[in-house]
């Protein structure tokens, strides 16, 4: 067997944001590299239809579909309650569940400024909550691993909310890494640029190919799974030593500008 095929070998990994452009990408590629999944989304189980022929191809003891509202402690309570009950415990946590909603500082509501914030950064410190409750103190550890965004860093206009929640995340991730230690998990985020679907760079347009050109050192955007690439390694026992530490995966947008 190709080694990559056992990087996450019997490692039991939660994925929100499960049926979004990264994380549906990553459920197929964490279960190619030997994982059980346990995905998660706000959608109902009618809109996870890839779940069942992954259930077929993979057996429903390898992939599992919950549908849970990460900011909610009673719909995670649930979450909690099943994995337990289905997995024993968890090994790894990708969080990629979030909220935007954008407009100018001068025109956004205190709700949706709010909603932001609970999507983006309150749903972190709840997966991380999630991880020290299932991962240990006996559990034996694990490794969660928080998606941030490149507009944590530069400022782009209409999205405050975001950028402060991602901010916000990035800082989370020091301070959890050092309290979850003594519970041998470790944190850490990435810090995806722009990103998108393999279906939509397909048919990309000239001008969006000649502004991301320009935009990043890659010249193009990127694919989910270079962003996942780097999830499964934090996620694998190749990244043991690594921990509290934020990995940006832009193609070099941030040194374009
Ligand atoms: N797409 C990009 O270019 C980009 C750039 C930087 C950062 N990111 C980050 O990457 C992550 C994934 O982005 P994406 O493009 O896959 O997003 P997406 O919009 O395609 O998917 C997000 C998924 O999260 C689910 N979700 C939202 N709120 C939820 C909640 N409260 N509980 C459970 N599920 C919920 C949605 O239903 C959706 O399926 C996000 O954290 C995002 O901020 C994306």
């Amino acid at each position: 067997m190709n080694p990559m095929q056992r990087q996450l070998h019997q490692k039991a990994i939660l994925v929100t944001g499960a049926l979004g452009a990264l994380g549906q990408a990553a459920v197929r590629l964490f279960l190619k590299r030997g994982a059980s999944i346990v995905a998660c989304d706000l959608k109902s189980v009618e809109e996870a239809e890839d779940i069942g022929e992954l259930q077929t191809r993979y057996g429903s003891d390898r992939i599992a579909y919950l549908q849970a509202d990460v900011t909610r402690e009673d719909d995670l309570e649930r979450l909690e309650r099943w994995i337990e009950a289905q997995r024993g415990r968890l090994d790894g946590v990708y969080h990629n569940a979030y909220t935007n909603k954008t407009a100018p500082i001068a025109k956004q509501s205190l709700a949706e400024w709010e909603d932001t914030l609970r999507g983006t950064l309150t749903s972190s410190f709840l997966m991380c909550r999630c991880a020290s409750r299932l991962m240990g103190p006996e559990g034996g550890g694990g490794s969660v691993v928080l998606t941030s965004s490149i507009l944590s860093r530069v400022p782009v206009v209409e999205n405050a909310a975001y950028s402060a929640a991602k901010a916000g995340v990035e800082q989370l991730v020091r301070v959890a890494a050092v309290e979850l230690a003594p519970q041998g998990i470790r944190v850490n985020a990435i810090v995806p640029g722009d990103f998108k679907a393999e279906s939509f760079l397909a048919q990309a347009g000239e001008q969006f190919n000649e502004t991301m050109r320009r935009l990043t050192l890659a010249g193009r955007s990127g694919y989910p799974n270079e962003i996942n690439e780097v999830a499964a390694l934090l996620l694998s026992d190749a990244a043991t030593y690594v921990t509290g530490a934020h990995y940006p995966v832009t193609g070099g947008f941030e040194l374009c500008r």
